[in-house]
């Protein structure tokens, strides 16, 4: 772990490029409104598609938010430093999101009614993606071999700790019907019954019309083509697009591609032994 590129802050590894101590006790300050919606997610596991279909579900369709401004500001990352800057210009309904686990969220999160859509991803292929990413974004260290990364990962010596953990406080949260749980493969395989259910849950009540055309353009390729969304405004000492795209394959079941059968066993056994006894189940096989 390379000091000089990551914080540290209540046992979490952040990195400093985009957090700082100001921007994560904002986010301890920060004001939940009922009517919020935050999408939690631990990195790779879809956030940035989350950042593309809530400004859109909450809006009807309307493609105004989309096509005129970046992701990161249009549901700005809760402990990020760019929330201090664009809180105020956040229409209501607000959309956020956050890799916050759930022990780390703002008091006045738990006091309040927003509500939350936890994204859960098989962390097989957040593993891959995340192996990616570290290659492409220059403000992480260097992921070193496959194997390599894949302990600091399973270590939880990556941004945001151990997925497990992340996991395990968020499906252990208890949130009720504050709470909605939904797969990264889920949306993969039926974008339109994805959001059914997401519009559902936030009372937005889409026509079938409006869902379609929200799923057209929240797919894979309209966001690889969106100037908004697929991070080509940043440079590229912070982001390599040429080394891996940010929006790299957008698939389910690419870790296929990666593990060997040793990599395979030693990944699901560290995994199932550090989920032993919860009372939750996956929603895939490890
Ligand atoms: P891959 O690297 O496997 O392609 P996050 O936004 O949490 O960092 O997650 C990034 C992952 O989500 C990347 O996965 C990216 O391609 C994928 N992703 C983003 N938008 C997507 C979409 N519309 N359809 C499918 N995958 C998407």
């Amino acid at each position: 772990m390379t000091e000089e590129m990551y914080l540290h802050y209540h046992g979490l590894i952040v990195p400093k490029e985009t957090h700082s101590y100001e921007s994560l006790e904002f986010a301890q300050g920060f004001k939940f409104e009922d009517d919020d919606v935050l999408a939690v997610t631990y990195p790779k596991s879809g956030t940035i598609w989350m950042q593309e279909i809530l400004p859109l579900v909450l809006n009807g369709g309307d493609l105004t938010p989309i096509h005129t401004i970046p992701n990161w500001e249009r549901v700005p990352w809760l402990e990020e430093k760019q929330l201090a800057r664009v809180v105020d210009k956040l229409a209501s309904p607000r959309a956020l999101v956050s890799h916050f686990p759930y022990n780390l969220m703002p008091p006045s999160f738990c006091t309040s009614k927003a509500k939350v859509i936890y994204v859960m991803r098989n962390p097989k292929d957040i593993m891959v993606s995340s192996y990616y990413f570290h290659q492409m974004a220059g403000f992480l260290e260097d992921p070193g071999t496959y194997d390599e990364f894949m302990d600091k990962f399973l270590e939880g010596k990556v941004m945001f700790g151990k997925w497990t953990d992340h996991m395990k406080s968020w499906r252990n949260s208890e949130l009720g019907d504050r709470i909605m749980y939904i797969t990264y493969e889920e949306m993969a395989q039926d974008l339109p019954a994805a959001l059914r259910r997401i519009s559902d849950f936030l009372g937005c009540n889409l026509t079938e019309e409006v869902i379609q055309k929200v799923a057209e353009h929240c797919s894979f390729k309209s966001m690889q083509n969106n100037n908004m969304s697929n991070f080509s405004l940043i440079p590229k000492v912070y982001l390599d697009h040429d080394k891996s795209p940010f929006l790299r394959k957008g698939i389910a079941g690419d870790w296929k591609n990666h593990f060997s059968s040793e990599q395979l066993t030693r990944f699901t056994s560290v995994i199932s032994k550090e989920l032993e006894g919860e009372s939750f189940s996956l929603p895939w096989s490890l």
